[in-house]
C-alpha cells in the first residue's frame, strides 16, 4: 500500500482536529496472544517445578518446570546477583527455536553471588542470598515466593496465571483449516473452540522434541566440584512425552490479520506470561510510558498497559494505550519498603494491574516456609504477557524506593552527566524555515533578554527529507549560522530519523542497499515503507556493521556543514512506518541474525540512539559530552541522553499528565526527561504557555517545541506582561542550574533522578503515593506547577517526616509552611508554589545571562534554609561543563552544612577543578537571632575576614554580601 503527499496530509490534518483514533491501534481483545493470556484459568496452575530436577552450581541453579497438561519440559535457571537481586530465565527445556535473549539493555553482564541451598523438601526448595534475602521454589503447583528483611514481599504464579507457548511445529493443512473455521466462525464460539481442538487432537500425531539440555545455558556454567556441591538432584528428570499438538487451533496462533495487515507468524505461537503479587504493597509503579498517573491503575474492567514502541498522534489521557518507549520496569511500594521486578523482553508487552483486597498469596507452604506469615491485606498484583522472546525476570529485593532505583540502575545504567547547555532551556519548532528564521530567532531572544541555549532544526532543514544533509537553498550556509550561535554560546540541534529516502542519488540509501543494511522483507528483499520522505527503507541497527556505519555519518567530514556545537535528534525510531500496522514495522520483518521484529521491536529505537551516540563520541574525540534526544527508549536508554513524552497537545490536560509521564520515566531510570513546552498541536492560549513554561523550567529536559501547522510562539512575540513573565521563568531555570546540574551529577553516581516523587524521599508517608501534581527536584525543592486554568490558589500537599517536622520556605518569600497536610496556596500569574526545605543548602547563579556558557564563570548565591534545629546541609558540584574531564578528578564537588553558628564548605572527594568561581552572596533563612559578627576563613590562609551583612528581624533572614569566598578551596565562616 503506497499512500501520495496529498492523502499523508489528509491522515495527519485528520489526526491534528480530532486527537488519537483509537481505532488504529490494538486492543487486548484484537491481539490474539493477549486474549489467550487474559483467558489463562486461574489456580490450579497447569505448571509443576520437578524438584528432584534441581541441579545447584555456585552462583545458579536449574529446575525443570512441566507443563502437565500439554507435557511440556521447560528449564528454569535460577541466578543470584550481588546487591539483593534474583535474576531467573524460563525457556523451552529443548526447544525448536532459540529464543531472542535481550543483549543491549544491561550496562553489562551482572556480577553474580553465591547462591546458598537453604532448605530442601519434597514439596519445596529454598535459595538464599543469604538467610534473609531469598526465595521458596514450590513443586505443585509451581510458584514462587520470594523475602527480604520486611518478610514476604513477591509471588510469582500465585494465581496460576503462569502460561508459556512452547514453539511447536504446525500441523498439516489441516490444522490452517481448523484454525480459519475458528477465525470465521468467531473467535470467541466457545463451541466452535471445542470442535476444533477436539478434531486438531484427535488427528494430529505427537511429534518427539529431542529432550536434552540447552546447551546455550550449559556452556556459561561452571558445574560444582563434587565436595562443593550442596545438594544436586540424584534421580534424572522424568521423560515427558510431549504433546505437539495442544492449542494449535487457537485462532491467530499461526497468521492474524489486524486491518489490510497480515502477520505470517510463521513460528506460530511463542508468548508467555505470568502473575505477580506484592504482599504488603499497595502502590506499584513504572512501566512507562503512558499518559497516566504515577501509581498504575486497575485495569480489571478495561485494557492492560500495554508496552509496544508506537507513534502516536495526539494520544489520549489517563490511558493505558502504548506510546513512542517502553520500559518493562515496575516498582512495588508499601509503607514498610520496596522491591522491583525488571521484565527484560523487548517484544510487545501487556501488563495487568490488579487492585487485591486481601489475602489471597499466602499458601499453607508459606506459613510453614516463613513461620506463619499472615495473610497480607489489600495489595498490588500484576500480570506480564510477552508475544516472544526469553522469559528473563529481575527480581530486585529493596528493602527501600531508593536501593530499588539503585538495583535497577546499577543493571541497565545511569544517564551520564550532561554539558551544562543540555539542561538550559531549548527552542524548537517544525520548522524554522531558513538559516535567516534561525539568526532572527535567537537575536529576538537576545533582544529581549530572555536566555536561550539552543535552537533545534526539525525535517524541513534538509535535502528532501534526506538527513545528514541541509536544505541547499535554505541553509546554503549552514557553517555561518552556526558561527553566530557559537558566537552567543549557543548551539544548534538537528534531526536526524532512521527511515532512509529511496533515492538512488542519496549517498545513504546507495550505501544500506549496496550493502544489504536494511531490514528485510519475509522474501528477503529490502523492506520498503512509506514516511516523511515517502518510499523509504529502514537500517536494521541490530547488524553490527549497520551501527558502526551509522556512526561514521556523524564524522565531520561526512556530515557537511556541521561543527562540535550541532547536537542530534533521532526521532520516529519506534520505528514510524505510517502505512505499517499501528503505524510501524510488520512482526515478521526479519532482523541481522534471523530475528523478527516481533522479538526485538521495543529496543530498536534504543539501537539508532547507541549508534548516534557512539558518533558523537567519536567525532568528538571522546572529549566532548554528547547531546541526544530520542522520541523512543527501553530500559538502558538512559545511557544515550534525553528523551522527551513526544506529541501532546496544547491542552491543560497535557500539561497536568506531564507531571506523572516524566516522574514515571524517573523512576524508571530515564533521568533526563520532558514534554514540549506549549503543547505540539493545536495553539496554547497565552495563560496556558504561560503555565508551561513555569512547569517546564522545573522539569529535567526543557524545551518548547510546536506542530508546523501551529501558530508561531516564540516566548518575544507575546505582550509585555507575559513576556516579562515568561523571561523569568526561564530566569528561574537558569538560576538553578548549578543545583541542577550538581542533581545530574549525584544521578550519574548513584541513579537516583532529580525529578522525584515525593515518596522516594518520604517513604513512610502514606499520603505521596498517589499524588500526581506535586514533586521534588532533589531532596530539597518541593515544586507544584499551577496546572489549572484561571487558578487563583492551589492545593499544595508538604510532606514530612515521621521524627522530624519539616519547615518548608517559599522560594521568593521565605514565608514558612510547617507540618504535614495540604495548604491553599494563592497563586497569581508569576507564582508557582516552590519552596525549599527547611534543612536544604541550594546553590544559584543569579546574573541573568543570554546563554548558560556565559554564566560559567559568574559567582554563586548559597540559600541556606534552616530547619528546627538551626541545621541545614547540601551538595554543590563544578566542572567545565562540557568535557569528559571530570572523569579524570577535574572537579570539584564539595559539602555544604551549617550547624550551631558555622558555614563550611569541604570536599567530598579527591576532585579538583582550578576554575570554579566564588561566592557572591549567602541567605540564612530560619535564623532566630542577629549574629554579632562574621568571620570567613578560607583553608591554606590564617585570616579571619570579617564579612557585610544585613538580617531583617521580622522575617529572621540573613544575607552576607560579597564574602568572596572560592569553590575550589575549603573555608568556613563562624556567626558570633
Ligand atoms: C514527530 C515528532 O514527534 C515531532 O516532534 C516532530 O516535529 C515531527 N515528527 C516532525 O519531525
Amino acid at each position: 500500500m503506497r499512500l501520495n503527499r496529498n492523502c499523508l496530509f489528509f491522515i495527519l490534518s485528520f489526526c491534528y482536529v480530532k486527537g488519537v483514533d483509537k481505532g488504529n491501534f490494538k486492543s487486548c481483545e484484537q491481539s490474539s496472544f493477549c486474549k489467550r493470556h487474559r483467558a489463562t484459568r486461574e489456580t490450579p496452575s497447569a505448571y509443576i517445578a520437578d524438584l528432584k530436577s534441581l541441579s545447584l552450581h555456585k552462583e545458579r541453579a536449574f529446575i525443570d518446570v512441566i507443563n502437565v497438561e500439554a507435557n511440556i519440559p521447560l528449564t528454569l535457571e535460577i541466578i543470584a546477583l550481588h546487591n539483593y537481586a534474583f535474576r531467573i530465565k524460563i525457556q523451552e527445556k529443548n526447544g525448536l527455536r532459540k529464543r531472542y535473549q535481550v543483549e543491549n539493555a544491561l550496562v553489562r553482564e551482572p556480577e553474580t553471588a553465591p547462591i546458598i541451598l537453604l532448605e530442601k523438601k519434597d514439596d519445596h526448595i529454598v535459595l538464599g542470598l543469604d538467610a534473609v534475602n531469598r526465595m521458596v521454589i514450590q513443586g505443585n503447583p509451581f510458584r514462587l515466593d520470594l523475602f527480604n528483611k520486611n518478610g514476604h514481599v513477591i509471588t510469582m504464579n500465585g494465581r496460576g496465571m503462569f502460561k508459556f507457548e512452547h514453539y511447536r511445529t504446525r500441523k498439516t493443512l489441516l490444522g490452517k483449516a481448523i484454525s480459519k473455521v475458528a477465525e470465521v466462525v468467531g473467535s470467541s464460539g466457545s463451541l466452535t473452540h471445542r470442535l476444533a481442538s477436539w478434531i486438531g487432537n484427535l488427528l494430529s500425531s505427537p511429534e518427539e522434541i529431542p529432550m536434552e539440555h540447552n546447551p546455550e545455558t550449559d556452556s556459561q556454567i561452571e558445574p560444582l566440584d563434587a565436595e562443593e556441591v550442596q545438594q544436586t538432584s540424584e534421580e534424572p528428570p522424568a521423560e515427558v512425552p510431549v504433546n505437539n499438538d495442544a492449542e494449535e487451533t487457537e485462532p491467530g496462533m499461526w497468521e492474524e490479520d489486524y486491518k489490510s495487515h497480515h502477520d505470517s507468524k510463521p513460528y506460530g505461537p511463542s508468548s508467555f506470561g505470568v502473575d505477580l503479587s506484592f504482599p504488603g504493597s499497595n502502590h506499584v509503579y513504572g512501566i512507562p510510558e503512558h499518559a497516566d498517573s504515577l501509581a498504575l491503575r486497575d485495569t480489571l474492567n478495561g485494557d492492560p498497559y500495554r508496552l509496544y514502541n508506537l507513534d502516536v498522534f495526539e494520544y489520549e489521557l489517563w490511558s493505558p494505550m502504548a506510546l513512542y518507549g517502553a520500559i518493562p520496569f515496575v516498582m512495588a511500594k508499601g509503607k514498610e519498603g520496596a522491591v522491583g521486578v525488571y521484565w527484560q523482553n523487548a517484544a510487545e508487552t501487556w501488563v495487568d494491574v490488579r487492585d487485591v483486597p486481601g489475602g489471597g498469596v499466602v499458601s499453607s507452604l508459606m506459613k510453614l516456609v516463613s513461620g506463619g506469615a499472615s495473610e497480607p491485606g489489600p495489595h498490588k498484583e500484576v500480570h506480564f504477557i510477552s508475544e516472544s522472546g526469553l522469559m528473563d525476570v529481575f527480581f530486585l529485593l529493596g528493602p527501600g524506593p531508593k536501593d530499588v532505583l539503585q538495583q535497577y540502575t546499577g543493571l541497565t545504567g545511569v544517564t551520564p552527566l550532561p554539558q551544562m547547555f543540555a539542561i538550559a532551556y531549548h527552542q524548537c519548532r517544525w520548522n524554522y524555515n531558513d538559516q535567516e528564521d534561525v539568526q532572527f530567532v535567537h537575536e529576538n531572544f537576545d533582544k529581549e533578554d530572555m536566555p536561550l541555549d539552543v535552537i533545534w532544526l526539525d525535517i524541513e532543514h534538509t535535502d528532501n527529507k534526506k538527513y545528514f544533509t541541509w536544505d541547499p537553498i535554505k541553509f546554503s550556509d549552514s557553517l555561518g549560522m552556526m558561527k553566530n550561535l557559537s558566537d552567543k554560546g549557543r548551539k544548534l540541534v538537528t534531526i536526524v530519523d532512521p527511515h532512509i529516502k529511496r533515492d538512488s542519488n542519496y549517498f545513504i540509501h546507495k550505501d544500506c542497499e549496496a550493502n544489504g543494511f536494511y531490514i528485510k522483507d519475509t522474501n528477503g528483499k529490502d523492506f520498503e515503507g512509506w514516511c516523511w520522505p515517502g518510499s523509504s527503507s529502514y537500517p536494521d541497527f541490530f547488524n553490527p556493521a549497520v551501527r558502526e556505519y551509522w556512526k561514521e555519518q556523524y564524522a565531520f567530514d561526512k556530515y557537511h556543514g556541521t561543527t562540535k556545537d550541532v547536537y542530534i535528534w533521532n526521532d520516529m525510531n519506534e520505528p514510524s512506518v505510517f502505512n505499517g500496522p499501528e503505524v510501524t514495522m510488520h512482526k515478521d520483518k526479519l532482523h541481522h541474525g534471523g530475528w523478527e521484529h516481533r522479538d526485538v521491536h521495543n529496543i530498536y529505537g534504543m539501537l539508532v540512539v547507541d549508534s548516534t551516540f557512539q558518533g558523537l563520541m567519536a567525532r568528538g574525540e571522546n572529549k566532548l559530552r554528547p547531546f541526544i534526544l530520542s522520541r523512543s527508549f527501553f530500559a538502558g536508554s538512559q545511557r544515550y541522553g534525553a528523551i522527551w513524552t513526544g506529541d501532546n497537545g496544547a491542552e491543560w490536560g497535557h500539561l497536568q499528565v506531564s507531571i506523572p509521564m516524566v516522574l514515571s520515566l524517573s523512576i524508571a531510570g530515564m533521568a533526563f526527561t520532558g514534554g514540549d513546552v506549549g503543547g505540539f498541536f493545536k495553539n496554547p492560549e497565552t495563560d496556558l504557555l504561560i503555565r508551561w513554561y513555569q512547569a517546564g523550567a522545573y522539569q529535567p529536559f526543557f524545551r518548547a517545541h510546536a506542530h508546523e501547522q501551529t501558530r508561531r510562539r516564540e516566548p518575544y512575540l507575546y505582550d509585555e506582561t507575559t513576556k516579562d513573565i515568561i523571561r523569568q521563568a526561564i530566569r528561574q531555570r537558569y538560576a538553578l542550574l548549578p543545583y541542577w546540574y550538581t542533581l545530574f551529577y549525584e544521578n550519574e553516581k548513584t541513579g537516583i533522578p532529580p525529578m522525584r516523587p515525593l515518596w522516594l524521599e518520604y517513604p513512610k508517608d502514606s499520603d505521596t503515593f498517589a499524588l500526581d501534581d506535586v514533586y521534588l527536584l532533589g531532596d530539597s525543592l518541593l515544586v507544584r506547577p499551577v496546572t489549572e486554568s484561571k487558578a487563583t490558589s492551589v492545593k499544595v500537599y508538604f510532606p514530612s517526616d515521621e521524627s522530624a517536622m519539616t519547615i518548608w520556605y517559599d522560594v521568593e518569600t521565605y514565608e514558612t509552611f510547617t507540618g504535614r497536610g495540604y495548604k491553599s496556596i494563592e497563586v497569581d500569574m508569576y507564582k508557582i508554589p516552590v519552596f525549599q526545605r527547611g534543612g536544604s543548602i541550594i546553590p544559584k547563579k543569579l546574573r541573568p545571562r543570554r546563554s548558560s556558557v556565559l554564566m560559567q564563570h559568574d559567582p554563586y548565591t548559597l540559600v541556606v534554609a534552616l530547619d528546627e534545629e538551626g541545621k541545614a546541609s547540601g551538595t554543590l558540584y563544578i566542572d567545565d561543563g562540557e568535557s569528559f574531564d571530570y572523569r579524570e578528578g577535574k572537579y570539584v564537588y564539595g559539602h555544604l552544612d551549617y550547624q550551631r553558628g558555622k558555614l563550611s564548605f569541604r570536599f567530598l572527594d579527591a576532585g579538583r577543578y582550578s576554575d570554579a568561581s566564588w561566592v557572591e552572596r549567602i541567605i540564612v533563612a530560619g535564623l532566630r537571632l542577629k549574629p554579632h559578627k562574621i568571620f570567613a576563613q578560607i583553608q591554606g590562609t590564617k585570616d579571619h575576614v570579617e564579612l557585610d551583612f544585613k538580617y531583617e528581624a521580622k522575617m529572621h533572614i540573613l544575607t552576607i554580601r560579597k564574602p568572596k569566598l572560592p569553590m575550589n578551596y575549603e573555608w568556613h565562616l563562624q556567626f558570633y
